[in-house]
């Protein structure tokens, strides 16, 4: 299916794509001294495998390859073509980019944001100053290295804190909300010393929570498998998930325990999706995002995280520029699936848009573009 009636066109009819990531291993007892949540953002093989299914549907060969220590050698034996990235990276301050930095060192094409941007979006204190920089709201902030910072003026309690280079919930729980200088100044150390980074302190915001998943690029057309899906800028929005807040006593946030847990009384709090919000405020959290994303250069796919203040206006949070795909679980796939694009569709999706920018599909001549002659 196109938009001119031609099937878009691959350089080479069978692709070796590699699915890289971290795997979560339950078995094995945790290194001593890392946080209780360590590695929380890690994926199970059968999400992995799930990957591997999707992009097989559409003929490829596909192998899982491990992002650790080994994985220059393991590309250098597979040598895929195309890599579909969902490492989080072992350490360091921008983890998130190590592979896609050895992957341009090896010039092998891969999934989604470029190094760049995976090393921004992890950091946020990072994003928020580059965010604020733009004029786009956040609540205000304040980056703690040592814990003993004095606090600025414009920071009111109550605050919140939370590693400030991290993912899924890693470092939230209820004790992030603090209440009182003493309150702030233990929970700042605690997150300094466990997590091994500094402490982002910010403005606690009480009000709904929403993510904001987005796909495309200017260009999106052109590479598409699904051309009808994106709008005239390039870039498709999916349907707003809102998380649901409304069965808790007290303050509500995301902790890593309710982000680890199936929807359900004990664990996550459920969630709506497509999120009913005024057409007022949808315009607005949707045109946040398109921002958040292209003012750090993501690349193809991201989720925003995004919250009201006291007075019910939007403030970012975070993006996710490698958003989680474990079918019917992650955020993103929930948000398709909200609108009936299946997993399949999106991971290949993500997978063609990747191979357009490297130059591994014969770009789709648009009708819009001949009638105008361009
Ligand atoms: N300033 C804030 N005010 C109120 N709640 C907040 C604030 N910052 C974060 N939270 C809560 O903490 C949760 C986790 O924060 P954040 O999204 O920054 O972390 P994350 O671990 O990177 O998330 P993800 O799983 O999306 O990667 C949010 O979903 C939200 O519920
Ligand atoms: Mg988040």
């Amino acid at each position: 299916m196109s938009i001119d009636g031609k099937p878009i066109r691959r350089s080479k009819r069978r692709w070796k794509v590699a699915v890289i990531g971290n795997i979560k291993d339950v078995n094995q007892p945790k290194p001593e001294g890392v946080p209780p949540d360590a590695f929380a953002d890690f994926d199970t093989m059968e999400t992995m495998d799930a990957l591997r299914a999707a992009i097989e549907t559409d003929g490829h060969a596909t192998v899982f390859l491990h992002a650790d220590k080994d994985l220059p050698y393991a590309l250098k034996k597979y040598k895929p073509d195309i890599c579909f990235n969902m490492s989080e990276g072992l350490g360091g301050d921008a983890r998130e980019a190590q592979v896609p930095a050895l992957l341009e060192m090896l010039a092998i094409p891969y999934t989604a944001s470029r190094v760049l941007a995976n090393g921004i979006s992890l950091d946020k204190t990072l994003t928020k100053r580059i965010w604020r920089d733009r004029r786009l709201p956040v609540a205000p902030f304040q980056e703690f290295t040592f814990g003993d910072e004095p606090l600025r003026p414009e920071l009111k309690f109550p605050l919140f804190v939370k590693p400030a280079r991290e993912g899924t919930g890693m470092g939230v729980d209820m004790k992030a909300i603090v209440n009182t200088e003493a309150e702030l100044r233990e929970r700042a150390q605690y997150i300094i010393n466990a997590y091994q980074q500094p402490a982002l302190v910010e403005v606690f915001l009480p009000g709904r929570e929403f993510t904001v998943g987005i796909l495309g690029r200017t260009d999106a057309k052109r590479f598409s498998r699904h051309p009808e899906w994106y709008e005239k800028d390039g870039y498709h929005r999916f349907p707003i998930l809102e998380l649901d807040t409304g069965n808790t006593e007290g303050p509500w946030i995301y902790t890593n325990e309710a982000k680890s847990k199936d929807v359900g009384p004990e664990g996550n709090e459920g969630f709506f999706c497509p999120a009913i919000v005024d057409p007022e405020l949808e315009k607005k959290l949707k045109h946040l995002a398109y921002r958040a994303h292209n003012i750090i250069y993501a690349l193809d796919v991201s989720r925003t995280d995004i919250r009201l203040d006291d007075e019910g206006n939007p403030r970012l949070i975070e993006i996710n520029t490698l958003p989680g795909l474990t079918p019917g679980y992650s955020d993103l796939c929930l948000q398709a699936e909200a609108e009936g694009i299946s997993h399949t569709d999106l991971v290949l999706e993500i997978l063609y848009l990747a191979a357009g920018r490297w130059g591994m599909l014969e770009p789709r001549e648009l009708e819009e573009t001949k009638k105008n002659g361009k």
